[in-house]
């Protein structure tokens, strides 16, 4: 089977990227979300994305043009029937992305793989929804889309090798690096990651050091290129909260507990960069 038609589900800053890169590629893309006033926040990031990239000579106007014009907007999930793949990067909560794949087992083509962008949710779980658990499977880009080359690809229990191989190439056409990994908590990325993070956070919590001087540490001691609590602003410290906690409740180890100044940032929303608050302040 060969691929053509994706559907992005969540059009937010991972479903906005997923989306420009596959188009970048050549598949024909709908972009998915709840309202048509957050897939305009996609498509806009996605422009200013581009519109840099023709800025500074790295993309002809042309292919910009070109680029847009395979991405569609989608509200409804019908849209579903008449795609080859579907990555979800809607939020990082097991009830909705469980939701999401009841729905699309039934809409989307038989042939179709179903996969999700989850940073920690375990994938067995969510195949379990559909009547297909062999065409689900994990990937797992990595912040920015554009710019990062990682891409994690986390075999379900049941994912087939056939769809595990279709996805592994897919991954190359976008001019990404993928990389074989189990269904764990986490998988590597966040298993290794988040605990740090988490650390950080804790750090600050316990008052060993400011924010700023955490981050420095890291950088300049470490070579980090952020440190880590821009990072989490990065990434999203609700996402930050989810991963810590599908980490806590599926090793059942109190080393993933998420520190109680990660909550309390949660409850007030300020969730990083996207909320314009999280340990830092943006515009
Ligand atoms: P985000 O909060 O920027 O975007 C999520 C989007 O999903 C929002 O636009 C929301 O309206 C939409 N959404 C929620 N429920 C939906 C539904 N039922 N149907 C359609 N759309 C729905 O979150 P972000 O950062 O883009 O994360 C999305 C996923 O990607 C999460 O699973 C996250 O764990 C994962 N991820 C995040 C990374 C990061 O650095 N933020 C890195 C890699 C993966």
């Amino acid at each position: 089977m060969a691929i053509k038609n994706v559907m992005v589900i969540g059009a937010g800053q991972m479903g906005s990227g997923i989306a420009q890169v596959c188009a970048q590629s050549g598949y024909t893309v709908f972009l998915n979300d709840l309202s048509a006033d957050q897939i305009e926040r996609g498509l806009k990031g996605i422009k200013k994305n581009l519109g840099r990239a023709v800025e500074k000579g790295k993309l002809e106007a042309d292919a910009m043009e070109e680029t847009l014009s395979r991405i569609s907007a989608s509200t409804s999930l019908e849209d579903a029937a008449e795609v080859d793949l579907v990555i979800e990067a809607a939020v990082e909560n097991i009830a909705v992305k469980a939701d999401i794949f009841r729905k699309l087992d039934k809409i989307a083509p038989a042939h179709a793989i179903l996969a999700t962008n989850t940073s920690s949710l375990p994938i067995t779980e969510i195949a379990a929804e559909t009547d297909r658990p062999e065409k689900v499977i994990g990937m797992h880009f990595m912040n920015p889309v554009p710019v990062m080359k990682l891409v994690e690809i986390i075999r379900g229990l049941a994912t087939a090798d056939e769809v595990y191989k279709e996805i592994e190439e897919m991954t190359r056409v976008l001019n990404k690096v993928p990389v074989e990994v189990n269904d764990f908590p986490g998988f590597v990325s966040n298993r290794i990651l988040m605990p740090m993070i988490n650390e950080a956070i804790y750090t600050l919590y316990e008052g060993v050091a400011s924010k700023e001087a955490i981050d420095d540490v890291m950088k300049l001691g470490m070579n980090h290129p952020m440190g880590p609590l821009t990072l989490a602003d990065f990434i999203g410290l609700d996402t930050c909260l989810y991963i810590m906690e599908t980490l806590y409740e599926g090793f059942g180890d109190s080393k993933y507990r998420p520190c109680p100044l990660l909550r309390k940032y949660v409850k007030a929303g300020w969730l990083g960069k996207k909320s314009g608050r999280g340990f830092y302040e943006y515009q």
